[in-house]
C-alpha cells in the first residue's frame, strides 16, 4: 500500500491555483513575532491560570459530599473553592486505597468537580469571536459562561472548541463554569480527573481560519521540489459575504517554534467568503529542495496563513507540517521517505506517573529523551488520543506515531467506558482527532481502536475506518487485534488498510496466504507484555512480596519475553515491526496483581487458560494486593531504566556498544550458592570473569539469542566483569561490583537549568550509595528532600508499584536504591535553586540547577 504521490479529493467551494514562487511575494509578510505558543489561531492565550475548584459527589475518603444547585450561576459562592492551575488531576493527590480498584491506581479519581473562572474581555473587543479550547478535560465536561448552558464534550481524551461570544459581557466581569463527572466514567487504568490537559482562549475577527482549519499534505516529493497542498477553511461568521486575501507563507521551522528562513510564498485574491460559512480555499505551492521529516533529521516547516480584507490583516495561523513519504507494504514492511524503517515502537498511557495525568511538556519530553536513548522510534497512545504536546514533541524529536482513538465502541469492557457514548459520539470524536492530528509529519497511521468487543463486526469496522478515510485519506487505518484470527475470518479486517495483531502471531503464515489479506501490511500493535520490578531478583520464582524478578522472564499468559517476540518478529521478516506493551509504567493495571476481570477477553478462544486466569483473578479479589501501578514498563514509573531497557537497547541500537550485567553483586545470604548471570550486550559473544576468573565465552545464535546466560556462576562477592565482542573484536564492557554498607546520597538533575515559567520542571534522580559511589542494591532508607531558593518541590516517586507514599510528600523511601524528585522554579523567579536530600545516618547530597 502506497502513501505515496497520494491525491487529497478537495470537496472544495473555491479551487483557486496558486503556485509557490522562488522569488517571494511581498505582500506584507512581516511578522510580529519570529515564533508562537501555540499551532493555531494567533489570537490564543493561555487560559490556564486562575481557576476555582471544588469537589462534590465522591470524596477521597469514599463520602459523598452532595452537589449545591446553581453551581453554574454567575452569583453562587465560591468562596471556599481551592485555587488551581490548569493542567490540574484533582485524584493525583490520592490518598491511596487498598480498597479502591487497582486497574485504575487504588486512587480516588472518581467525583464531581467543579471549576469556576472570573475573566474580562476588553469592551473594545465587542464583535470578535471568542472560543474556549480544552486540550482535553476527564470526563463528562459541561461548560457555562455567566450561567448559560454552552455546551458539552464527554470523551475526555478529546480536544474541543467552545464559541463563548454568545454569552459573553464585553467590558464585563465573565464567569466560567465547568462541570466534570468521572463517577459517569470506567476504565481499565488509571485515567486521571478535572481539566488535566491546556485551555485557550482564542479571539477572533468573525472572519478567520476556523479551527483545526488547515489541512497539509504533500502530494509529490521529490529531490528538487515538494508540492504542498493545503485545504484552508475560513470561517467568515460575519453577516455579510467578504472579498478576502489570503497569504501562505513557508518558513523552515526552528527549535521552539521559531519561524527561520522563508522558502515559498502564495497569495490568493479577491475570494468570496459566504456569510455563516466555512469556505475552503485550496493553496498550492511548491518547496525548492525539501528538507525530509525523518527519524534522524526531523525537519519541519511552519505554514502561515494570514487572511485579510481590505488591506487589514483579520487573521494569523500557524500550521507545523513534514514532507515525508510514507509506504506500507505487505510483503517489505514500512518505508520512510523509500527506505525500510523497523517499527521499534512502545505502548503508552498518558498519566506522567507522579504528575498524574496532568499533562507536562518537560516530562513527556524526559519520557522521549530515554525511549530514544533505548532506540525506540515510535509511540502508540494506547489507547486514546494523546494530548496534543507529545504529537510536537514526537515532530520535533523525531518519533513515528500510532495515533489512536478507542478501547471500546458499541460493546464495552466496562460497564461506563466508551460504549455509552459511541452512538451520538463516535463520528465527533473521531472527526475531532484525525482534523487535530493530520498535519503532524510524525502520525502515521490511524487506529481506530484496542481489543474492542466488535472487532469481528465488518459493518462498525468498516463505518469507522471510513470516517477516519473521509477526513484524511493519506495514512492507513488499523487496529489492534487480540482475536486477529476472528477478526480475519469474519471479514472485518478487509475493512482496514493495516492489520495489527496484538500478541498473537501464531497463524501469521495462513493469513499471509490468504488472498483477502495477502496483500496486507500488518504489524504487532501491541507485544510481549513482560513484567518485572527494578531492581529485584528472585531465584526458584518470578513473583514475591508483590513484586516480580528483573530477570526478564515473566509475563502474562496472552505474552512472551523480549527475547521470544524478538524471534517471532525474526522469523515474520516482511512485517512492519511492533509496539511493546508497554515504554514506561503507568497508574493501574498491576497485572499479575490486578484483579480486573476484563483480562479474562484475552483469552475469548481459550478456555483453559481463561480457567487458570479466572482462578488467580478470584484469588487475588481475596488478597487485595497493594499494587497500584503498572509492571509492564520498560522504564519505570519514577522514569528509571529496568534492565529491560538493556534488552531493547541491544537489539534496537545495534551499532551501540554496550554492555549490560545483571544481577547486582549483593547475595551475602547466597555464599556459595548459584546467582544466574544475564547479559544483554549488542556485541555477539561475550566472556564473563568472576574475580578475575573467566567464567566462560558464550556466543549468540543469531536470530535465537537475544541475551546470554551463565546459569551456573556461584556468588562470592567480588566483580563481575564481562567483555563483549563483535565480530571476533573487543566490543563493550560492563562491571558489577559487591558493594558496601550504604554511606552517602546523591544527587543528579536532568537539567542544569529550568525556565521560571512555573510549567518546567527538572527530575532529579537519588541514588544511595556506598563510601565508593556505588548504587547499594536492596536500600530503602527515608529520604528527605527540601528546595532552597524560589522553586518547590511537585512530586517525589521511586518506582515501587505497591507504595501507598503520596506522590506529594517531601519524604520518601528509596526503592532499590534510588529515588526521584521533581522540582520547579516559582514563576518570574530568578537565580538558583539549590535541592537537598537527606537520611539518617547517610551523608547528605545537594544539587543546583540555574532558574532563567
Ligand atoms: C492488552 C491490552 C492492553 C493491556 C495489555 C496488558 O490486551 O490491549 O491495554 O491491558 O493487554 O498485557
Amino acid at each position: 500500500m502506497q502513501y505515496k504521490n497520494q491525491q487529497i479529493q478537495f470537496p472544495s467551494i473555491i479551487r483557486l491555483f496558486a503556485i509557490g514562487c522562488f522569488m517571494l511575494l511581498s505582500f506584507q509578510t512581516t511578522f510580529a513575532q519570529s515564533t508562537f505558543t501555540r499551532l493555531g489561531n494567533a489570537g490564543a492565550t493561555s487560559f490556564d491560570e486562575g481557576w476555582l475548584f471544588k469537589r462534590y459527589g465522591l470524596q477521597p475518603d469514599g463520602t459523598r459530599l452532595k452537589e449545591p444547585q446553581g453551581t453554574e450561576a454567575s452569583g453562587f459562592s465560591d468562596k471556599d473553592w481551592q485555587q488551581v492551575t490548569l493542567p490540574h488531576d484533582w485524584a493525583i493527590t490520592g490518598p491511596f486505597r487498598i480498597d479502591l480498584a487497582g486497574e485504575t491506581g487504588k486512587l480516588p479519581w472518581k467525583g464531581i468537580g467543579w471549576y469556576r473562572k472570573y475573566f474580562k474581555i476588553a469592551a473594545a473587543d465587542a464583535g470578535k469571536k471568542v472560543f474556549i479550547d480544552f486540550d482535553g478535560a476527564m470526563a463528562y465536561a459541561e461548560i457555562w459562561l455567566n450561567g448559560k448552558y454552552v455546551g458539552t464534550w464527554p470523551y475526555g481524551y478529546t480536544s474541543f472548541r467552545m464559541d463563548l461570544s454568545p454569552y459573553l459581557l464585553y467590558g464585563k466581569q465573565n464567569v466560567l463554569a465547568v462541570k466534570l463527572n468521572t463517577e459517569k466514567w470506567d476504565s481499565r487504568w488509571y485515567p486521571g480527573a478535572g481539566i488535566y490537559r491546556h485551555v485557550w482562549l482564542v479571539k477572533t475577527d468573525p472572519v478567520h481560519v476556523a479551527r483545526w482549519g488547515t489541512y497539509i499534505t504533500t502530494p509529490k516529493v521529490t529531490r528538487q521540489a515538494a508540492d504542498v497542498k493545503m485545504e484552508v477553511t475560513v470561517a467568515n461568521q460575519g453577516s455579510q459575504e467578504v472579498k478576502a486575501t489570503l497569504q501562505t507563507d513557508i518558513f523552515e521551522a526552528g527549535a521552539g517554534n521559531t519561524l527561520k528562513k522563508k522558502v515559498a510564498a502564495a497569495q490568493q485574491k479577491n475570494i468570496a467568503l459566504t456569510a455563516g460559512k466555512e469556505n475552503k480555499v485550496n493553496v498550492e505551492i511548491a518547496i525548492p529542495n525539501p528538507r525530509l521529516w525523518s527519524i534522524e533529521t526531523p525537519d519541519r516547516y511552519i505554514a502561515v496563513t494570514t487572511v485579510w480584507i481590505n488591506g487589514k490583516k483579520l487573521d494569523t495561523y500557524y500550521s507545523t507540517f513534514g514532507v515525508r513519504t510514507l509506504e506500507f507494504t505487505a510483503r517489505n514492511g514500512f518505508l520512510l521517505n523509500g527506505k525500510r524503517v523497523p517499527i521499534q515502537g512502545v505502548c503508552m498511557h498518558h498519566d506522567l506517573g507522579a504528575l498524574g495525568a496532568a499533562i507536562n511538556t518537560s516530562a513527556l519530553r524526559r519520557q522521549l529523551t530515554l525511549l530514544k536513548e533505548m532506540g525506540a522510534n515510535a509511540i502508540r497512545t494506547s489507547h486514546n488520543p494523546p494530548a496534543p504536546e507529545l504529537l510536537t514533541l514526537a515532530d520535533e524529536m523525531g518519533f513515528l506515531v500510532w495515533d489512536e482513538a478507542f478501547d471500546a465502541w458499541k460493546h464495552g469492557k466496562k460497564k461506563n467506558d466508551y460504549n455509552k457514548l459511541f452512538d451520538e459520539w463516535h463520528d465527533k470524536d473521531l472527526t475531532a482527532l484525525v482534523h487535530r492530528d493530520r498535519n503532524h509529519p510524525s502520525v502515521i497511521i490511524w487506529s481506530i481502536g484496542n481489543e474492542v468487543m466488535d472487532q469481528r463486526d465488518v459493518a462498525m469496522t468498516k463505518e469507522l475506518a471510513d470516517i477516519m478515510r473521509r477526513e484524511d485519506p493519506t495514512r492507513p487505518i488499523s487496529n489492534g487485534y487480540n482475536d486477529p484470527n476472528g477478526g480475519r475470518e469474519s471479514g472485518a479486517v478487509q475493512g482496514l488498510d493495516l492489520m495489527g495483531v496484538n500478541y498473537f502471531f501464531g497463524q501469521q503464515a495462513r493469513w499471509d496466504a490468504d488472498p483477502r489479506y495477502a496483500n496486507m501490511p500488518t504489524m504487532g500493535s501491541e507485544t510481549s507484555s513482560c513484567v518485572s520490578s527494578r531492581g529485584e531478583y528472585f531465584f526458584g520464582t518470578n513473583r514475591k512480596n508483590w513484586q516480580i524478578s528483573s530477570y526478564d522472564l515473566d509475563h502474562p499468559g496472552w505474552g512472551c519475553t523480549p527475547d521470544e517476540q524478538f524471534r517471532i518478529n525474526a522469523r515474520f521478516p516482511h512485517l512492519l515491526g511492533e509496539f511493546v506493551w508497554t515504554g514506561f509504567d503507568y497508574l493501574g493495571e498491576p497485572t499479575p496483581y490486578g484483579s480486573d476481570e476484563t483480562n479474562l477477553l484475552n483469552f475469548r478462544n481459550d478456555p483453559s487458560k481463561r480457567a487458570e486466569l479466572e482462578k488467580a483473578l478470584a484469588e487475588l479479589q481475596k488478597n487485595k494486593p497493594p499494587s497500584r501501578s503498572s509492571y509492564f514498563g520498560i522504564i519505570d514509573l519514577a522514569g528509571f531504566p529496568k534492565d529491560r531497557f538493556y534488552l531493547y537497547q541491544s537489539h534496537w541500537r545495534p551499532n551501540l556498544p554496550m554492555a549490560h550485567i545483571l544481577p547486582h553483586w549483593n547475595w551475602p545470604d547466597r555464599l556459595d550458592s548459584i546467582v544466574p548471570v544475564h547479559v544483554y550486550t549488542s556485541g555477539d559473544e561475550a566472556e564473563l570473569f568472576l574475580n578475575g576468573k573467566s567464567l566462560g565465552r558464550k556466543k549468540k545464535q543469531p536470530g535465537k539469542d537475544f541475551r546470554l546466560v551463565w546459569d551456573e556462576v556461584r556468588y562470592q562477592p567480588g566483580e563481575l566483569k564481562v567483555m563483549a565482542y563483535k565480530n571476533g573484536k573487543p566490543w563493550a564492557t560492563d562491571v558489577m561490583k559487591t558493594t558496601g554498607a550504604a554511606a552517602k546520597l546523591s544527587l543528579v538533575s536532568n537539567v542544569k537549568k529550568i525556565a521560571n515559567d512555573g510549567k518546567e520542571l527538572a527530575f532529579i534522580t537519588l541514588r544511595v550509595e556506598d563510601k565508593n559511589g556505588l548504587m547499594v542494591p536492596g536500600s530503602h532508607p527515608k529520604i528527605r528532600f527540601t528546595v532552597e531558593g524560589r522553586g518547590e518541590i511537585v512530586a517525589t516517586d521511586n518506582g515501587d508499584a505497591t507504595s501507598f507514599e503520596s506522590f506529594q510528600s517531601r519524604d520518601k523511601a528509596a526503592f532499590n536504591g534510588m529515588a526521584l524528585v521533581i522540582v520547579k522554579a516559582k514563576k518570574g523567579a530568578g537565580g538558583s535553586l539549590k535541592i537537598k536530600a537527606a537520611a539518617d545516618g547517610l551523608q547528605a547530597a545537594q544539587t543546583e540547577i540555574l532558574v532563567q
